[in-house]
């Protein structure tokens, strides 16, 4: 597996994405322990950049990835994410980035990882009843204190990107892209770009829909967050099964899998792109993490690229409320 450094911060170029293992998509939280054997898969084939937060279950993904990561700490770049718990507010689902927040959040992460440092620790989502100044002030504490390593951002525009990284350098953005997802190469990779901050795509493989596996919502069970996203309504399915389709047939021309050439497509966007794929089963890490391998001609780059968008908004309206565009 390659690496590439996400400003200041080496990381496998592939990394795992575990919030599928505890939340949102069918089958979350039924088989801990192919999660773990599949946590355990990543680091033996080099995938040594595992993405959670507190958000995820809440709780019980970092416990999840705490517990796989016994004895194993030292092999990877362990990221997290705080502000979606409101601790003064009971614990409860609220966008909450206040000093006192982070402070009560950062101890929290560390106990249930078991480890005495976050090498990435990202806000979730900014928070507009905070200053972001007085959020990343808060963090640089941390990073004195050596509880953190590095501060990253996830789904902040161009002026908080600015604002924040005034303060403190951010190492790296999470937002969403893949072939799906294009929005971030308008205003936000343009400013990561000039100043030298990484970027971690988040569902790189359009959750899920873009490996082919996923040929109606039927496969979906009630809980599924999919099953009341704009992207799989029945109003927009077709049209973006056709596109998932056509990455399909760029797979069998190169002779690999539609979620490699999903991912292949991202990793030759640039050297500072880190997408984080999540599986919670061993097969799909092997795949995916073989997409390391998988060359795409100018030619391939250029039919994927040029690739009409997915319809639908990414997230529901609420949640797109949430997100800095
Ligand atoms: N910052 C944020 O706000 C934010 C938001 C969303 C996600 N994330 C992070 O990004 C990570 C990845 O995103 P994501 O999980 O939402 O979406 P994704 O990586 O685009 O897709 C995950 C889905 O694809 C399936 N899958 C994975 N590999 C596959 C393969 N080779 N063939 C067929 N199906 C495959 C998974 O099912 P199985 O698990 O059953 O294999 C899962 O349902 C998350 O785990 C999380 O850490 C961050």
């Amino acid at each position: 597996m390659k690496h590439i450094t996400l400003r200041d911060l080496e990381v496998s170029r592939i990394g795992l994405g575990a919030m599928g293992m505890s939340q949102a998509y069918t089958g979350a939280g039924t088989d801990d322990a192919e999660s773990l054997r599949t946590i355990h898969r990543a680091l033996d084939l080099g995938v040594t950049f595992l993405d959670t937060a507190e958000i995820y279950g809440p709780y019980t993904n970092e416990e999840l990835v705490g517990r796989a990561l016994k004895g194993r700490r030292d092999q990877v770049v362990l990221a997290t994410k705080f502000g979606l718990v409101s601790h003064a507010d009971g614990g409860r689902r609220n966008v909450d980035s206040s000093p006192a927040n982070i402070r009560t959040a950062v101890e929290g992460s560390l106990t249930r990882l078991g480890t005495d440092h976050i090498d990435l620790y990202y806000q979730h989502r900014v928070d507009p009843g905070t200053p972001i100044e007085e959020t990343i002030g808060a963090l640089a504490e941390l990073v004195a204190q050596g509880k953190i390593r590095h501060i990253g951002l996830s789904e902040a525009g161009p002026d908080t990107i600015r604002r924040a990284h005034a303060v403190h350098p951010v190492t790296a953005v999470q937002s969403e892209y893949s072939l799906f997802t294009r929005d971030p190469e308008a205003r936000v990779l343009p400013v990561l770009r000039e100043l030298n901050i990484g970027f971690v795509p988040f569902s790189p493989l359009g959750r899920g829909f873009l490996t082919g596996a996923i040929r109606s919502t039927d496969q979906f069970d009630p809980t599924d967050f999919r099953a009341g996203n704009p992207r799989f309504s029945e109003e927009n399915f077709a049209h973006n099964l056709r596109l998932a389709d056509q990455v399909a047939a760029v797979a069998t021309q190169v002779g690999a899998t539609p979620a490699q050439v999903a991912l292949a497509w991202l990793l030759a966007q640039g050297d500072d792109i880190a997408p984080i794929p999540g599986t919670k089963r061993v097969a799909r890490i092997e795949e995916n993490a073989a997409a390391d391998t998988v060359h795409l001609t100018d030619d391939q780059l250029t039919e994927l690229t040029g690739l009409p968008p997915a319809a639908g908004d990414t997230h529901n309206e609420a949640q797109m409320r949430m997100m800095e565009r």
